[in-house]
C-alpha cells in the first residue's frame, strides 16, 4: 500500500461509526490515497437520529469534545502519518464539525498541504485568514450554518489570502448534503456526488 499521500478523514459530528462517512473514507482511499479516518469522538458520536430526540443535548455532547481534544487528536494523527507511515502530503476532508478543523490544521505549521471540506460549522474568520495552504470548499444553497453573507466573507478573506482556493454552491442542497442526503432528488445527488469529485481533483491537483 501506497502511503506518501494520505487524506486525513475529518467527520461530522456522526463519527466513523456512521457507515456514510466510512464509504465516502472508502472513496478516497479508492481514489488512490491512504486514509486515516480517526475516531474523533472516542467512540461517543451523535447518533443518527439523537438530534431529533428531545431529551439529547447538542450543547452538553458538544462540551464533552472540546477544541483542544479534537486538535491533539488530528496532531497525533498527523504526526503518525509522517513518522510511522512516511507519508510526504497530508491532505485533510472534512465534514460540518471535521471542516473547522481542516481549516485550523491548514495554518502553517499545522501539518496539512491542501483541504477540502464540505458545510464547514463554525468556521470562525481568525481561522480562515490562518490558512496557509490550498483550500476547496463545497457550499450547499440550504445551508443556514453557511448564509450567503458568511459564505461571502470566508471568499473574501480566502482571496486576499493569495492561496490556490475553490468554492462551490450546490442548489437544492442542505447543511450535511456531502454525506448524507435524499439521493432520489437529482439535484442533491448532483451536489453529493460532485463534492465528491471536487475533493478528490482539488487533492490531485495540489499533492
Ligand atoms: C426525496 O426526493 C424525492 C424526489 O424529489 C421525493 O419524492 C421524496 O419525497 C424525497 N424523500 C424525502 C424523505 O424527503
Amino acid at each position: 500500500m501506497k502511503t506518501d499521500r494520505a487524506v486525513l478523514f475529518l467527520t461530522d459530528i456522526f463519527g466513523v461509526q456512521f457507515v456514510n462517512n466510512r464509504l465516502l473514507a472508502d472513496n478516497f482511499a479508492r481514489a488512490g490515497y491512504f486514509v486515516a479516518a480517526p475516531d474523533l469522538f472516542k467512540a461517543d458520536p451523535v447518533g443518527i437520529n439523537q438530534l431529533s430526540d428531545p431529551t439529547f443535548s447538542f450543547a452538553d455532547w458538544n462540551s464533552k469534545h472540546p477544541q483542544v481534544v479534537i486538535d491533539g487528536i488530528i496532531d497525533s494523527i498527523i504526526s503518525a502519518l509522517q513518522s510511522q507511515f512516511g507519508s510526504k502530503k497530508i491532505a485533510a476532508a472534512g465534514y460540518c464539525f471535521g471542516g473547522k478543523f481542516v481549516t485550523r490544521h491548514l495554518a502553517p505549521g499545522n501539518g496539512l498541504d491542501v483541504g477540502f471540506t464540505a458545510h464547514p460549522s463554525n468556521v470562525l474568520d481568525a481561522e480562515y485568514q490562518a490558512v496557509a495552504n490550498p483550500l476547496s470548499i463545497a457550499f450547499g444553497d440550504l445551508d443556514t450554518a453557511n448564509p450567503p453573507a458568511a459564505r461571502a466573507s470566508a471568499e473574501s478573506i480566502l482571496r486576499a489570502s493569495n492561496i490556490a482556493f475553490q468554492t462551490s454552491l450546490y442548489s437544492n442542497a442542505e447543511h450535511g448534503f456531502a454525506v448524507r442526503t435524499n439521493l432520489s432528488d437529482p439535484q442533491k445527488k448532483f451536489a453529493q456526488e460532485s463534492a465528491y469529485y471536487q475533493a478528490v481533483r482539488f487533492f490531485d491537483t495540489w499533492m
